[in-house]
């Protein structure tokens, strides 16, 4: 699977961007334990065009990472221009756009997933960033609205006309925020549309080998991101994923573990926040202990 240049390699298991988690340490560990690639958390384009030094903080990326994306989120067309334009000279491998956060801070205020309900706005902030740098641009967004508006297999096309190099799309809506479980079908129809041509990378709920070579298989995705996975996911390559044999010496390779998610945010974090305060919740369904 190629994003632009960016050779991923054949099904490909990207780290998902987590605020106050996927942070340059937790990046780097999840690296080593096989993920293909990693994004940053999401990165506010009003305070980077501002130079706040906090969020200037999170473009800090290393070599040993690579491919990394950085991804920003907004509501100002110009402003992401700008801030597009800022992230380009932290030389990351790819910008990717929040179009999917549910949360009402930002959400509520048109940006992330708030962004579902102003397509040409959503539009014409993607085509404006994607001229404004020459670095691949990618989209990260959900469903749609609520389950009277779930658009994402026509919204997929006019994101792809914009320019943009893949599409990651969590399966949900905005209104089930971290609820219910993720739908693939939809992910699945986008894939199988043949006038969709860009890697898509399907999102939500993959916690088991069992569950990401179904969604490989399934769905025909080109890509899984997993953001929160559970312990005990060791991996043995050739049982989950045929083909890629890119990993560890071990050959394994380990879903994101929760609990390392948790130390990570607890941690690494520049904030010291922990999952417990976090706006984000722990998977749904999820048992664990930790
Ligand atoms: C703690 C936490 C922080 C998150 N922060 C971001 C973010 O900064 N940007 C983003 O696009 N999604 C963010 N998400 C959503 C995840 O990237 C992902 O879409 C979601 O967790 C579903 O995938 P999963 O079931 O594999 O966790 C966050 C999720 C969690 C749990």
């Amino acid at each position: 699977m190629k994003i632009k240049d960016i050779d991923l390699g054949k099904h490909p298991i990207l780290l998902a961007p987590m605020e106050d988690v996927t942070d340059p340490a937790f990046r780097l560990m999840c690296k080593g334990f096989g993920a293909d690639m990693v994004y940053t958390e999401f990165v506010s384009s009003d305070a980077l065009i501002r130079s706040v030094s906090k969020t200037e903080q999170k473009l800090n990326i290393s070599d040993e990472e690579r491919p990394v994306a950085i991804q920003i989120y907004g509501k100002d067309t110009d402003t992401m221009v700008e801030a597009a334009r800022i992230v380009e000279q932290a030389h990351p491998d790819i910008l990717d756009i929040n179009f999917g956060c549910p949360v009402k801070r930002v959400a509520g205020k048109g940006a992330g997933a708030g962004m579902l309900q102003n397509i040409p706005k959503m539009l014409e902030i993607t085509r404006a960033v994607v001229d404004a740098v020459k670095i691949p641009v990618t989209v990260k967004t959900r469903l749609g609205w609520d389950a009277d508006h779930k658009i994402i297999v026509d919204l997929a096309e006019q994101l792809q006309d914009c320019g943009i190099a893949a599409l990651a799309i969590h399966g949900r809506t905005r209104a089930q925020m971290y609820t219910g479980e993720a739908d693939w079908t939809l992910i699945g129809e986008v894939k199988n549309n043949p006038r969709m041509h860009i890697p898509i990378i399907g999102n939500g709920d993959v916690t088991t080998a069992a569950g990401a070579k179904e969604c490989f298989e399934r769905y025909g995705v080109d890509a899984i991101m997993i953001g929160r996975g559970r312990p005990s996911l060791d991996i043995p390559r050739s049982e989950a994923l045929s083909g890629n044999r890119r990993r560890t010496s071990a050959g394994i390779i380990r879903v994101v573990p929760r609990c390392v998610a948790r130390r990570g945010a607890e941690q690494c974090s520049p904030t010291g926040r922990t999952q417990g305060d976090h706006p984000y919740p722990p998977s749904s369904g999820s048992n664990s202990p930790i």
